[in-house]
C-alpha cells in the first residue's frame, strides 16, 4: 500500500511516523510546499528505521505530486493550525482554497485514491474535497471523531481512575468546541455503564473537558496538538490497509442518514478497503438527536463561508 500525506507539519509527520512503526504499508510519500521540509522530515523519520524496526519507505517531495502517483490513501494535514484563542472554523479563509487546490492535484495523479481530510475546520474541508473532486462519498473521509473520541476515552480513564483500555465511548458531530456531541449515556467500563460509577456532574465535566480538548492543549502548546491526530489518522489508514471494517466515528457525507442531508459531519463508519464501507446509524435518544441536528446548523454555517 502506498499513502501519500499531504503537509509534513506537525500532524503530517506525527501520522508518517506511526503509520511507518506499525509497518503495514509500503510506502509513505510526504509532500510539503516549503522547498526541502517534506525531504528532511522524510530523511529523519528514515533514520528510524533500523532503530524502530520498520520496512516502510519514506520519501518527501516539494510540491511535486508525480511522486504521489499510484496512492492508495492519501491525509490532507496540509494548512494552518490554529493558536490559543482562535477557533477551528477561523482558519477556513486559508485551508479552504489549500484543501481544494491539493484534493484536486491528489486525483489528478491517484484516480482511485481514498482521501482522508484532516485540515481544519475538517468537517467543511471534508465537505469541500467532495464537491472539488465529485469521488464517491465512500472516498472522502474526514478525521475527527476518532481523535476526539480517543480525547473522550482519555477524559473517562481520568475520572474513572482506570486505564484508557479499560473504557469505551464515541464523540459523534462536528469537530469543533461547540459541536462535538460526547455519548456519555452509552460509555462504558467494560460493558458497565459509567453512569455506575460517575455522578451526574462528574459525567458532564468529562463531556466538557472532551469537548474543548483540542483548545486545552492550544493553550499549552502554542499551537495544535500533533501524537493524538497522527495516531488517529494512522489507525484508520490501517483500518483501510487491512480491511479490518473497524468503526471508527467520522465526517460522512450524509444522505439522510441521521436526517441529514449535504453535510459531512462525524458519524459512526465502517472503514475498510474501500473506505467508508458503511455508515451506521445507531439509536440515540432525543436529547443527543438534538445536539447532533444543533451541531450540523453550526457545521452548514461554516460551509456557507464556501459560497
Ligand atoms: N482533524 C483533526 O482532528 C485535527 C487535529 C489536529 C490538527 N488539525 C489540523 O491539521 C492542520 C495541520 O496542522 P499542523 O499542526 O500539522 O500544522 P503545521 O503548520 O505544523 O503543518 C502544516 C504543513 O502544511 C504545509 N502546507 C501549507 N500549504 C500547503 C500546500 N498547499 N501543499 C502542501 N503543504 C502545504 C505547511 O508548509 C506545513 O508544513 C491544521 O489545519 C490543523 O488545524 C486537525
Amino acid at each position: 500500500m502506498k499513502v501519500t500525506v499531504v503537509g509534513a507539519g506537525a500532524v503530517g509527520a506525527s501520522c508518517a511516523e506511526y503509520i511507518a512503526i506499525k509497518d503495514f504499508a509500503s510506502e509513505v510519500t510526504l509532500i510539503d510546499i516549503k522547498e526541502g521540509f517534506a525531504e528532511g522530515k522524510a530523511m529523519d523519520l528514515m533514520q528510524c528505521a533500523s532503530l524502530n524496526g520498520f520496512d516502510t519507505k519514506i520519501t518527501g517531495v516539494t510540491n511535486n505530486y508525480a511522486a504521489t502517483a499510484g496512492s492508495d490513501v492519501a491525509v490532507i494535514t496540509s494548512g494552518i493550525p490554529r493558536k490559543p484563542g482562535m477557533t477551528r472554523e477561523e482558519l477556513i479563509g486559508i485551508n479552504a482554497g489549500i484543501v481544494k487546490s491539493v484534493s484536486e492535484n491528489l486525483i489528478k495523479h491517484s484516480p482511485n485514491v481514498i482521501i482522508i481530510v484532516v485540515s481544519n475546520p475538517m468537517d467543511t474541508m471534508a465537505y469541500l474535497a467532495h464537491k472539488a473532486t465529485g469521488l464517491p462519498k465512500n472516498r472522502i473521509i474526514g478525521m475527527g471523531g476518532a481523535l476526539d473520541s480517543a480525547r473522550f476515552k482519555f477524559r473517562l480513564a481520568e475520572a474513572l481512575g482506570c486505564p484508557a483500555s479499560d473504557v469505551d465511548g464515541m464523540v459523534i458531530g462536528g469537530h469543533s468546541d461547540t459541536g462535538m456531541v460526547p455519548l456519555i449515556g452509552k460509555a462504558v467500563r467494560n460493558s458497565v455503564k459509567v453512569s455506575e460509577f460517575l455522578s451526574e456532574e462528574r459525567m458532564q465535566e468529562v463531556v466538557e473537558a472532551t469537548k474543548v480538548g483540542g483548545a486545552t492543549l492550544t493553550k499549552l502548546l502554542g499551537t495544535s496538538a500533533w501524537y493524538a491526530p497522527g495516531a488517529a489518522v494512522s489507525a484508520m489508514v490501517q483500518a483501510i490497509a487491512l480491511d479490518s471494517k473497524k468503526m471508527f466515528p467520522c465526517s460522512a457525507l450524509l444522505e439522510g442518514e441521521y436526517g441529514l442531508n449535504d453535510i459531512s459531519i462525524g458519524v459512526p463508519c465502517i472503514i475498510g478497503k474501500n473506505g467508508i464501507e458503511k455508515i451506521v446509524e445507531i439509536e440515540l435518544s432525543e436529547a443527543e438527536l438534538a445536539k447532533i441536528q444543533e451541531s450540523a446548523v453550526g457545521v452548514k454555517a461554516t460551509n456557507a463561508l464556501l459560497d
